[in-house]
């Protein structure tokens, strides 16, 4: 009895020293070439929490690449590889706005006027739209134009292949999308107040303990993978203000979104589309479920009075950049009814159509409009400033990056318009 079970005890031994043998070839053997190949991956994989856990090249890569002739066959993960082991972050992603990153980059016209380099390839739009999780047809569409790599969205923030959470509390690892030309978060977060005192102590100036909110603090809170805000990026939701003016001004851009017919009146197809990928809160009850959310995160330092008077006074300065905005578009809509300006030959409307960016004229670079372009960064680049820094705080560009550019946007599209008619 004794011999028998010492024997199958050192079968069992041995056998695991066998499989944990093969199992170590394995992996030594992407490592021993990988500290040749690509030896800074290599030492990112070493410090990362997946390296200590036992988590292998293979178990993302796969194991049917061999060796430098056939890394076609490496599998590149998506996010369901991460999902496997990450269940909860993957599901709070999914139901989120940066799982729609992809697809409503998808949804405008102007994108398939772009060069692919810029959007499959990543490196202009499609390289701060590589959020979310893309469907079958869509990958299926990126390798038919040659395109391999981008399937995976959860690299974004804590990167490869350090994978490090710390790294995706940092604002920093935001900066490289939420900057710039029409959402410049990061510049009006970072020279604000709560932006200035998180460098001060992270700078070791002010005590760890000193609060200084960062976009996770308001935007990812306690580690919530979905975000979303209430007047999200176009500015624009349903149901129509009280105010009679603004209605009647929101009415207007909604037109020159191409989301109401500018002849009838009524919704488009485009609609439609704004709900399927969540472009804007379309009742009032999931604006306000947004909103709340928003004042609770502030009242973790401030009053709530104070919280609210400050988002409303955002509220009451995106009505008044609307009362300018739409302005400028009914001038530049007239000079389409009285034939000055030409419907481009893809546009749905005669009537500005903010959705092609600045390729007015609708991809035709022969038809496309100066006016126009000035319009559209009056929208685009202006108004959002105007109310996006209320939220971030920056007093400089709620003014002069803003408010004042919409009133010069306003000037120059009067006299450009002054000036065609009396040229006609
Ligand atoms: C004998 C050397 C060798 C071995 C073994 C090896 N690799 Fe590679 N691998 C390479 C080289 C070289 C490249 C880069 C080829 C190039 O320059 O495009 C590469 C590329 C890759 C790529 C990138 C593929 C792409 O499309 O750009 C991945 C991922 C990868 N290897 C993972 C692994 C994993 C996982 C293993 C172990 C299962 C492994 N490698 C084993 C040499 C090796
Ligand atoms: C936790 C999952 C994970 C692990 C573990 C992992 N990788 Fe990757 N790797 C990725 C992701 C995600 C990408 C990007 C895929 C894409 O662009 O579609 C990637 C891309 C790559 C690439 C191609 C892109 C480039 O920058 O060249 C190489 C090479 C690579 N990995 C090598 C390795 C090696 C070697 C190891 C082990 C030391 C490893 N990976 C471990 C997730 C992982
Ligand atoms: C085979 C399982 C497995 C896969 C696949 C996997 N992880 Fe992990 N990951 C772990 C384990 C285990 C830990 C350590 C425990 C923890 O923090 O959850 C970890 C930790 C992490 C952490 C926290 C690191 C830190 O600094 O605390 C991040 C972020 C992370 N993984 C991201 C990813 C991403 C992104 C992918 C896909 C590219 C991925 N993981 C794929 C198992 C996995
Ligand atoms: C790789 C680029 C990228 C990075 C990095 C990134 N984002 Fe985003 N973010 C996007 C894109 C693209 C969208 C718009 C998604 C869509 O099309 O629905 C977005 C949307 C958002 C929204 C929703 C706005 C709305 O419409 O309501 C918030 C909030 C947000 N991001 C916060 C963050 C924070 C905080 C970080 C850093 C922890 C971050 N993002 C990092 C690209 C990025
Ligand atoms: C620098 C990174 C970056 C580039 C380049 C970029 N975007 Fe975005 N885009 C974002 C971010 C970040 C958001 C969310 C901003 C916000 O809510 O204020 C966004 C929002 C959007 C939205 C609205 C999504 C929503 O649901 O609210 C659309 C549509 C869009 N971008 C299309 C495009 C197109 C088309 C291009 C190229 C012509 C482009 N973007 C270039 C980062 C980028
Ligand atoms: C917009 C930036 C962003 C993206 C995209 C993102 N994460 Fe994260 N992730 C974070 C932040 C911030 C934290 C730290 C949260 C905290 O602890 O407050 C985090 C933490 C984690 C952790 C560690 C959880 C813990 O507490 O140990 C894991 C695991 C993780 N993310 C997985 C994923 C996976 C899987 C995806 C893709 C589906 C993903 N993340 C996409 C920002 C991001
Ligand atoms: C103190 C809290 C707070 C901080 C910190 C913060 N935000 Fe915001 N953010 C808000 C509020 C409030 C809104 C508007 C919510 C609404 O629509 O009612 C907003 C809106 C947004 C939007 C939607 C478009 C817009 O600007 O109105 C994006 C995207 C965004 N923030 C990203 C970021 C990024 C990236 C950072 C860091 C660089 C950041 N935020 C820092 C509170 C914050
Ligand atoms: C983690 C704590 C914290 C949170 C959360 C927070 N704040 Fe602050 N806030 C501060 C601190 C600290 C200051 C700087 C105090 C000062 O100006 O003397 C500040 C300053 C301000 C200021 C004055 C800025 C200036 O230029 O003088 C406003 C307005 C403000 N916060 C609004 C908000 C709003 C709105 C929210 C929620 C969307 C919010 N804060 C969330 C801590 C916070």
């Amino acid at each position: 009895m004794i011999n028998k079970s010492v024997i199958a005890g050192a079968l069992a031994l041995c056998t695991g020293i066998f499989v944990a043998g093969l199992a170590m070839a394995n992996e030594d053997v992407c490592i021993i070439c990988h500290e040749k190949a690509t030896p800074g991956h290599v030492a990112d994989w070493k410090a990362s929490k997946h390296f200590q856990e036992g988590i292998a090249c293979s178990d993302c890569h796969g194991e049917n690449h061999k060796g430098p002739n056939d890394s076609h066959l490496a599998r590149l993960p998506d996010e369901h590889t991460c999902g496997e082991c990450h269940e909860s972050q993957f599901n709070q992603f999914l139901k989120g706005k940066h799982n729609l990153g992809w697809t409503s980059l998808n949804a405008l016209p102007v994108t398939h006027l772009e060069p692919d380099e810029l959007m499959e390839g990543g490196r202009g739009c499609g390289g701060c739209h590589n959020m979310g999780v893309k469907s079958e047809a869509q990958i299926r569409e990126l390798r038919k134009k040659g395109y391999r790599y981008q399937n995976n969205s959860c690299d974004e923030c804590h990167t490869r292949h350090t994978f490090s959470k710390k790294e995706a509390l940092d604002p920093r690892a935001c900066q490289q999308c939420h900057m710039g030309y029409d959402h410049p978060q990061w510049e009006m977060w970072s020279s604000s107040k709560h932006g200035s005192r998180w460098f001060a102590r992270n700078d070791g100036r002010l005590p760890e303990s000193a609060s200084a909110p960062k976009c996770q603090d308001c935007h990812l809170a306690n580690g919530n993978h979905e975000n979303r805000t209430a007047w999200g990026f176009l500015g624009v939701r349903l149901p129509l203000p009280k105010d009679p003016q603004w209605a009647a001004d929101r009415v207007t851009i909604l037109k020159a979104l191409g989301i109401l017919n500018p002849e009838t009146g009524k919704p488009t197809e485009r609609l439609e589309m704004v709900r399927r990928v969540d472009l804007a809160r379309l009742t009032q009850g999931s604006w306000e479920k947004e909103r709340k959310k928003s004042i609770a995160t502030c009242k973790k330092c401030h009053s709530g009075h104070y919280a609210r008077t400050q988002l409303e006074m955002a509220d009451s300065m995106m009505r008044k950049a609307d009362r300018l905005l739409a302005e400028a578009i009914n001038i530049v809509a007239s000079l389409y009814r009285d034939g000055i300006l030409k419907k481009p030959d893809n546009y749905p409307f005669a009537y500005p159509d903010f959705f092609y960016f600045m390729r007015t004229g609708g991809g035709n670079l022969k038809q496309a409009s100066h006016l126009e372009q000035i319009l559209f960064e009056m929208y685009m680049k202006h108004r959002m400033r105007t109310y996006q820094a209320f939220f971030h705080l920056n007093p400089d560009y709620a003014y002069w990056y803003g408010w004042a550019m919409m009133t010069k946007d306003l000037a120059e599209i009067r006299e450009l318009a002054h000036m065609m008619r009396s040229i006609k």
